[in-house]
């Protein structure tokens, strides 16, 4: 890559670090410069938000962020880097053209769409074409939705820099990359993934493994949380739902179990939305105020939180996301 892009391909927003740089500062890379050629210029449009957001001194940080995510979702397949890639990209933009269409909806509706858990694990878990673009999609996310990169930030900056070490547990990891971090974190770590979905069970299971990261330092277990954790009785340093709470119809239980899977110290990372559509949201937070009320009832306290209204919202509409990190009250 010489680093020249054709006029035509430039974005016409204006941006503090140009496509050009971003794409210089990984030339000696060249599983990386391929992977942000595909995002930054075969799908310019998606991509110029993240663009407006990196600053020079945020590259490396944010190259280093793409390499962990390539590196896993190259290593998990069999197919050749270029197959991959273009599959994970349709993933992406699945997750983007749907977001917005739904969101566009909901606008009209003030309601999320989906019926019930059960009509959710239906046609979403425990669909293998779905949950394949979700997933991959979703991973992608981390470095191509500003949001999501913030999210990424506070996770790693301000989540996993603190509190204690040792036991740690994900409900719904999806993914696995949040709980790839979380291991790699602190040597002493190791970690129980407890997710409803048998394709997230194995997604996230390839993504640990194909990091290296030693199969006795974590298990992924398939099961509903909502039912008492999936009946798991241990006590956790620490416990990570990011993304989950909007996805069940009483994200109370989640909260409580995690509460009673603490001890005093344990450190809690939750991330949801508040008024914002997908395909399997199905419990509606109508306002930040209701996210941190929930908490507070379900024996919670907040120590730090990053809001994060959604760019593109109507101020009438409070779209947020929102992550934070918890500790139980004392008992
Ligand atoms: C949006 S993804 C979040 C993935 C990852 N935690 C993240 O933040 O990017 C939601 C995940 O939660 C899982 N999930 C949804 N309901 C669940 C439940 N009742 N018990 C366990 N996992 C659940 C889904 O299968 C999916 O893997």
């Amino acid at each position: 890559m010489n680093g020249q892009l054709p006029t035509a391909t430039k974005p016409s927003i204006q941006t503090i670090v140009s496509v050009e740089a971003l794409l210089e500062s990984a030339a000696d890379d060249p599983t990386i410069s391929t992977l942000l050629e595909a995002l930054f210029i075969g799908n310019q449009r998606l991509l110029t938000p993240m663009l407006q957001m990196l600053r020079p001194e945020m590259i490396d940080e944010y190259l280093d962020s793409a390499r962990v995510i390539w590196n896993a979702i190259s290593a998990m397949s069999d197919q050749d880097p270029s197959t991959r890639l273009d599959e994970i990209i349709k993933g992406l933009q699945f997750h983007s053209v749907d977001f917005l269409r739904r969101q566009v909806a909901f606008a009209r509706t003030g309601d999320y769409q989906a019926e019930d858990a059960q009509t959710v694990y239906e046609e979403v878990y425990h669909s293998a074409s779905v949950m394949k673009e979700y997933l991959d999609g979703l991973l992608l996310t981390y470095i191509a939705w500003p949001n999501h990169y913030r999210l990424l930030q506070f996770y790693r900056d301000s989540y996993l820099a603190q509190g204690p070490s040792g036991r740690c547990l994900e409900v719904g990891p999806g993914h696995g990359f949040l709980a790839l971090l979380q291991i790699q974190s602190h040597e002493d770590n190791t970690l129980l993934g407890i997710d409803i979905s048998p394709y997230s069970v194995a997604y996230s299971k390839e993504c640990l493994a194909a990091a290296g990261v030693d199969g006795s330092r974590f298990e992924i277990r398939l099961g509903d949380a909502t039912d008492n954790y999936a009946n798991v009785t241990e006590c956790f340093d620490r416990i990570v739902m990011a993304e989950v709470l909007e996805h069940v119809e009483q994200p109370q239980t989640l909260l409580r179990s995690a509460v009673k899977c603490s001890h005093d110290q344990t450190l809690i990372f939750l991330s949801t939305v508040v008024n914002i559509e997908a395909i399997d949201h199905l419990y509606l937070y109508r306002s930040i105020e209701e996210v941190r009320q929930m908490i507070d009832d379900c024996g919670l306290t907040i120590v730090e939180e990053l809001d994060m209204p959604l760019e593109f919202a109507s101020e009438a509409s409070e779209s947020y996301e929102v992550a934070l990190i918890c500790r139980p009250k004392p008992k």
